[in-house]
């Protein structure tokens, strides 16, 4: 993987370089109540002393969880997390883009899902894929590096091609649009940013069988490093009502994966991917239209 991995840093390096181009400087001190709010449980939210890194904690009276004040539509999102260490049975992190503020009927909706687990045993990845309020398109990969150990960046590319989950620049699941108006693809509405952190313990660990150790709480994940290179809904610019090609998430390099991004994915498909929809026949007797893409 060593080597797979240098050979994206060519690649990567062009996407962050345009990336960062429009974002603010790394180094910039980054505010979060400019860009954040929290949406529940300020009282289980703290951030670093010098603001650049944000704690959520889990015990046993709530989770919390903020969210963008912008939306956007299209573009490049990126965050750092570092998730909760040691026993983390029952707890979900979580990081995901939504259409909406709470479980609305017709939200569109794009998911990572950090599903915790026993002391030593590994984290679970799920994505999914909402379009008007539909989900069940889950996959779930284990990583190749121990995620609770330091921060990570988690990203999401999305355009009206494509949306591809990455995991440090690794593309780990691309989902197509077949170019027309399609009933899987979400292209229509703009999506506020949620990171958060809640009980799971009656689905998340092998299946639920594995219950939150309360004894050791609090559980706290931590975040950093926000990007949104894309279109802000609530402050229009260029790009945002339709695509245009002037941004460079819009344009066909952004298209589809590069020949080093599909070698990539093709490796992690062949050795982390643990659940996929698509091959899920019994769920799936007929697999779903962009299952055939
Ligand atoms: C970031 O900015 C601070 C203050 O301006 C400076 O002292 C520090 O060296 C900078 N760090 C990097 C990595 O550029
Ligand atoms: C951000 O907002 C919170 C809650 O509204 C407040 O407690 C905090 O002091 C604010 N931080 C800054 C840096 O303004
Ligand atoms: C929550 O945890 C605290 C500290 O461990 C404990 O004192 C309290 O009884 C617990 N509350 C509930 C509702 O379980
Ligand atoms: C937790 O560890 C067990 C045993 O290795 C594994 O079967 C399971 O997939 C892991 N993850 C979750 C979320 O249950």
């Amino acid at each position: 993987m060593a080597l797979r991995l240098a050979s994206l840093v060519l690649l990567c390096s062009a996407i962050s370089l345009l990336a960062i181009a429009s974002a603010a400087p790394a180094n910039a001190s980054f505010s979060f109540n400019e860009t954040f709010d929290v949406m529940w449980a300020e009282d289980h939210f703290k951030t670093s002393s010098d603001g650049q890194i944000w704690y959520l904690y889990l015990d046993n009276r709530s989770g919390c969880g903020f969210q963008t004040r912008q939306r956007y539509r299209f573009g490049w999102f990126s965050m750092k997390l570092k998730l909760v260490g040691g026993d983390s049975a029952g707890v979900v992190t979580a990081y995901y883009m939504c259409s909406d503020l709470g479980a609305a009927p017709t939200r569109d909706e794009l998911d990572f899902e950090f599903l915790g687990n026993r002391t030593g045993q590994p984290y679970t990845l799920q994505t999914n894929v909402y379009k008007d309020g539909v989900g069940g398109r889950e996959m779930r990969h284990t990583l190749w590096f121990d995620p609770t150990a330091d921060f990570h960046s988690y990203s999401i590319l999305w355009n009206t091609h494509q949306i591809v989950f990455f995991v440090d620049r690794v593309p780990i699941r691309v989902h197509k649009n077949n170019g027309g108006a399609s009933s899987h693809f979400p292209d229509e509405k703009p999506m506020y940013m949620f990171s958060s952190i809640w009980n799971a313990d009656d689905w998340a660990t092998r299946g639920g069988l594995e219950k939150t150790d309360w004894g050791n709480a609090p559980f706290v994940s931590s975040y950093m490093d926000f990007q949104a290179d894309g279109c802000r809904w609530e402050e229009p610019g260029p790009a945002c009502a339709a695509a245009t090609g002037e941004q460079w998430w819009d344009q066909s390099e952004a298209w589809g994966l590069t020949e080093t991004q599909q070698e990539d994915l093709g490796w992690v498909g062949r050795n982390l991917v643990t659940y996929d929809y698509c091959k899920d026949t019994e769920r799936f007797p007929e697999p779903p239209e962009e299952c055939n893409l």
